[in-house]
C-alpha cells in the first residue's frame, strides 16, 4: 500500500473525480492556477490516476500531443513556449518508480530542471527523497468506488497562493 504524506484534511482542497474525464477536466483547472517554479508531488498507488491528471494539466496548457508515462525514461520534458500567449514555461513530468541510483540524478542533470521557468510534476517522489527539493503542492489520489478521491495540499507560500486561486475558481 502506498505510504501517503500526512495532510491536514481541514486545510486541503478536495474533489471527487468520478471517471477519467473528470480527472482530465480537473487537470485543466489546475493548469489555470499553477505558477512558474512550482514543484508538485503526485502521490497514489499504481493506477491511481497520476499520469492521467498530468495529461489533463498539459491539455490545459494547450499541449495536444501524446503524453506518455515516463516510467522507463524517468522524465518526459515538454516545452510550453508559445502554446498560450503568455506561456514561456517548461514542464517536466517525472515518474521515479524505477529510480534507484542517486548518482544518476546529478549525471542526468535533473537538478537543473528545477528552476523559476519550469513546472515539475513528480510521481513516486519518495524514491528520490534525498535528491528532490521540497514540493509546493502535494496531490494525493485514492480509489473511491468507481472513481478517485483527490486531496491537494499546499506546502509552501507560493503553493498556498495557488491553492487559494483554485478554491476561488472552484466556487
Ligand atoms: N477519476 C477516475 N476514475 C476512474 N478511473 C480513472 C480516474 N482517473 C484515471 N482513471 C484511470 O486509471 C487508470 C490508471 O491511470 P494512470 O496511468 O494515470 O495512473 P498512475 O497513477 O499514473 O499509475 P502509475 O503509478 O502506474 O504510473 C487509467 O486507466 C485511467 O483511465
Ligand atoms: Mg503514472
Amino acid at each position: 500500500m502506498y505510504k501517503f504524506s500526512h495532510i491536514a484534511d481541514d486545510t486541503a482542497f478536495s474533489a471527487f473525480l468520478s471517471d477519467e474525464d473528470a480527472t482530465l477536466a480537473f487537470g485543466r483547472q489546475l493548469a489555470q492556477v499553477l505558477a512558474p517554479g512550482m514543484v508538485v508531488f503526485l502521490e497514489g498507488n499504481l493506477g491511481a490516476g497520476k499520469t492521467t491528471l498530468t495529461r489533463g494539466i498539459l491539455r490545459g496548457f494547450g499541449f495536444e500531443g501524446r503524453v506518455k508515462s515516463p516510467t522507463y525514461t524517468l522524465v518526459e520534458p515538454y516545452s510550453l513556449l508559445g502554446l498560450k500567449p503568455d506561456s514561456n514555461l517548461y514542464f517536466y513530468h517525472f515518474d521515479l518508480y524505477r529510480f534507484n541510483d542517486p548518482s544518476e540524478w546529478e549525471d542526468a542533470g535533473f537538478r537543473e530542471y528545477f528552476n523559476a521557468e519550469s513546472i515539475c510534476l513528480i510521481e513516486w517522489a519518495d524514491q528520490a527523497s534525498g535528491q528532490l527539493p521540497a514540493p509546493d503542492w502535494i496531490i494525493q489520489l485514492r480509489p473511491e468506488g468507481e472513481g478517485r478521491q483527490l486531496l491537494l495540499c499546499a506546502t509552501s507560500e507560493l503553493g498556498q497562493t495557488c491553492q487559494n486561486a483554485l478554491t476561488l475558481a472552484a466556487k
